[in-house]
């Protein structure tokens, strides 16, 4: 077989018959640390970071790296010496912020369920801004603040109720998701925060969801968000920022979102034109920063041909690449060394004990037992979502940079798993 061209891909290659993360052969890893691994282009993450800055060039303009997407301190470290700050959605992701030296000035806290222990911590750090997403959570963040003599930064997330035109689970800005204030709640809901002592408003926040790849719903919510700015400000309060969230797509299967600093140049032309164009802006990007950067490695088990179905039994599953599982989401599925002969069609399966643990399906593989798999596209929500279960272990995590691969998270052992539990008396 020849090996496929991979373009969404520019740092993951064939050379030859073999498939490199920049200058590291994906096999030589597989040896050295064992599989499942996952394995990180720096260079990826930088261009796909490049893209925004280039995107906000002589602008004021704040990255805030949504870490949910992988939220390994290795790869926090890449992004917080690139100068970016970063969106958190608990106070464990704080923590992981401070542990990987980002800065807490650049940290903006979403989410809709933030305790009073983390508000206090966050404001205890100095945080940058609250991204508030209920009345009730106002009230409760100026009760926190007050009691610590402080004043809380905040922004609200409006809900500006537009389909992202993406998978139900991640589109988070229709008025029937959980998520911010109702368009037509929001200048109210600012006149509160306006008047309560412990708050200080400094901008307005939106995100519409995740893995985006049309233009369309950003513009769409620019001018919902930009209309209620105007009726913020003509009731008297000033918003210092304005956050357009995350959400833009990756290439997982012929996918063709915009570029970002295509996409950019558009809503900067946008907010030019309504005179907002000096404005401080914000934005809260995840996958579209670090889902290109990642390949899941895994080993070929067992191949268990059958009537109806071929299965490719490897060793990485749904514990470890949940994606597949929870959206049927698609990853493409190569050999990191392409072998010639035939090529039958496989559901490519994890060994946990559930028929949902696939990672593909109907996939054209040469394979044989002991061969080594490639799952693209796993930099964003697969590690920051793996789990224990049928304990499992958590896989090891390496960051190539060049010719150099570092070692960024062992492996998780069982005696990590079961430490903490304790048999009664
Ligand atoms: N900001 C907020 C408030 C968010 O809720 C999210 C993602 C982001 C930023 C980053 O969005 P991104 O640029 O990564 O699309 N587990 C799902 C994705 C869930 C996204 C949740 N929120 C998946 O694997 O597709």
């Amino acid at each position: 077989m020849t090996a496929p061209k991979l373009p969404g891909h520019p740092h993951i290659a064939y050379r030859g018959n073999e498939l490199f993360v920049e200058g590291v052969r994906l096999s030589d890893l597989a040896r050295e640390y064992g599989t499942p691994l996952f394995v990180y282009s720096k260079a990826a993450m930088l261009a796909a970071l490049a893209a925004y800055q280039r995107g906000f060039a002589g602008r004021q303009a704040q990255i805030c790296y949504a870490m949910k997407a992988n939220s390994s301190l290795g790869v926090l470290q890449v992004f917080t010496q690139a100068g970016c700050g970063f969106d958190i959605v608990s106070g464990g992701e704080l923590e992981r912020v401070l542990a990987a030296g980002g800065d807490a000035k650049k940290v903006i806290f979403s989410g809709v369920g933030k305790t009073r222990t983390e508000m206090r911590r966050a404001l205890e750090a100095g945080i940058g801004c609250f991204n508030v997403e209920s009345e009730a959570e106002l009230e409760v963040l100026n009760e926190v603040a007050l009691a610590m003599k402080r004043r809380a930064p905040i922004s609200i997330r409006v809900n500006p109720n537009v389909d992202p035109k993406t998978h139900p689970y991640i589109s988070t800005g229709l008025k029937g998701n959980k998520f911010g204030i109702a368009h037509e709640r929001t200048l109210a809901t600012y006149q509160r925060a306006a008047a309560l002592p412990g708050l200080q408003v400094v901008g307005i926040d939106c995100h519409i969801g995740s893995q985006i790849t049309q233009e369309d719903p950003y513009l769409d919510a620019m001018d919902r968000v930009l209309d209620l700015v105007e009726a913020i400000e003509a009731a008297g309060i000033p918003l210092h920022h304005i956050d357009f969230g995350g959400g833009l797509g990756i290439d997982y299967n012929g996918d063709t979102p915009p570029a970002a600093d295509a996409l950019w140049a558009k809503l900067l032309a946008k907010l030019d034109a309504r005179g907002f164009g000096s404005r401080q802006l914000m934005i809260e990007p995840g996958r579209s920063l670090v889902g290109n950067a990642g390949v899941c490695l895994t080993e070929v088990l067992y191949l268990k041909p059958g009537e109806q179905k071929n299965f490719c039994i490897v060793d990485a599953a749904m514990n470890d690449l949940p994606r597949p599982a929870m959206y049927e989401a698609y990853h493409q599925i190569l050999p990191l060394a392409p072998r010639t002969g035939e090529a039958p069609m496989w559901d490519v399966v994890g060994p946990i004990c559930e028929s949902g643990d696939w990672l593909g399906r109907e996939r054209t593989l040469a394979v044989q037992p002991g061969d080594l798999l490639g799952v693209l596209s796993a930099g964003a929500y697969c590690m920051s979502m793996a789990s224990n279960y049928n304990t499992r272990g958590r896989a090891a995590e390496v960051l190539v940079d060049g010719a150099r691969a570092h070692l960024i998270r062992q492996r998780e052992s069982v005696a990590d798993q079961i430490r903490g539990e304790q048999l009664v008396g």
